[in-house]
């Protein structure tokens, strides 16, 4: 079996940024629970009225730099800065790490000084603690080994949208305790969701993640529990979540994992436990492994719905991170 992944969390947990006049989105902790529902907010305001903010980020600039691939991330990011005034540069980061060339500080000292923003797929969350701790303008986090948390943000806005209070709903997640189980876990305490995880021995979510989740859970009445049983954690869910056995960067695992899982996918038999509950996936989705395609493509499957609120919820992250205001319009950019 594969060991459980070993961070020391204490050195990703907080970047030491140089510039104090501008934040980061790299964990989901990044926004206290209060900020991550006026972000929720504003992305119901940009959803319902787009044509309010096109030029509210008129001049800016951002860089995406991905060392993996993306279809959604991707996309919705450079459409979602088209949408809103600004323009983006994309970097393909897969054939080669961004600290290969020359070190990390350095591609941030080059970069702060051209565009306004940077976003970043990596395989290291480390990259993207580094990026930020040298960067004088915003390093936000588009999936890394331990997070993801605009996929996170979006899917807590489609839970709202479906739901309403998020304090009244139950989100079972099935499967790796990976990037998508901790940022969707620390959403769920921000926001005082019930959350219940399921995920084999050896793949729980990383133990200090999940003490923050209870932290936090802890202030504001998110209940937060991890079990090894899915019929368990699904039994009274109004959503069941599932994400792939095997993330990006762990494909050698694949045939190992897939037996490890089996017994986690998410079938009819498992979704009979939850009856009314609702389906969810980040997305791309593996048919006949986490999902059946008789889940997945149901009715009651809202993963579409999921990834168009990924291009609605990262305006608002764009828009709250570089200042952009329907009203008045672009604020002054740093950059000509
Ligand atoms: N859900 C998600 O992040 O999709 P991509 O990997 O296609 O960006
Ligand atoms: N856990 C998956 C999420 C993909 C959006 C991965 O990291 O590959």
């Amino acid at each position: 079996m594969t060991p459980a992944r070993v961070y020391d969390y204490a050195d990703i947990s907080a970047p030491a940024k140089q510039s104090a006049s501008c934040r980061d989105l790299i964990s989901v902790q990044d926004f206290s629970p209060d900020e991550i529902s006026a972000l929720l907010a504003l992305t119901q305001s940009v959803k319902d009225r787009p044509a309010s903010y096109r030029r509210a980020l008129l001049g800016k600039q951002l860089v995406l730099f991905f060392e993996k691939a993306s279809l959604r991330t991707r996309i919705t990011f450079e459409a979602g800065m088209a949408s809103l005034g600004g323009t983006s540069i994309f970097v393909d980061q897969t054939q080669s790490r961004l600290h290969e060339r020359e070190p990390l500080c350095d591609v941030a000292h080059n970069v702060e000084r051209w565009v306004d923003a940077v976003v970043l797929r990596t395989f290291e969350h480390e990259t993207i603690v580094e990026m930020a701790r040298y960067s004088a303008i915003p390093v936000i986090n588009a999936l890394s080994d331990l997070e993801h948390p605009c996929q996170a943000f979006a899917d807590f806005f489609t839970l709202q949208e479906k739901f309403g209070d998020l304090r009244n709903i139950h989100l079972a997640y099935i499967g790796d305790g990976n990037n998508m189980a901790h940022s969707l876990m620390l959403a769920a305490a921000s926001l005082g969701s019930k959350m219940t995880l399921a995920c084999p021995t050896g793949y729980l979510p990383h133990p200090e993640i999940t003490d923050a989740a209870l932290a936090i859970a802890a202030r504001t009445g998110a209940e937060i529990s991890i079990m090894q049983d899915p019929v368990a954690a699904v039994t009274g869910a109004d959503a069941v979540y599932t994400d792939v056995w095997a993330s990006m960067g762990q494909e050698d695992e694949a045939a190992e994992r897939a037996t490890i899982f089996a017994p986690y996918q998410v079938n009819q038999q498992l979704f009979a436990h939850a009856p009314g509950a609702i389906f969810m996936h980040c997305l791309p989705a593996h048919r006949g492994m986490e999902v059946t395609a008789d889940v997945l493509d149901s009715s009651r499957s809202i993963a579409f719905d999921q990834a168009e609120n990924r291009l609605h919820v990262q305006k608002a992250i764009l828009l709250t991170l570089l200042g952009g205001d329907a009203r008045r319009g672009p604020s002054r950019s740093h950059h000509a």
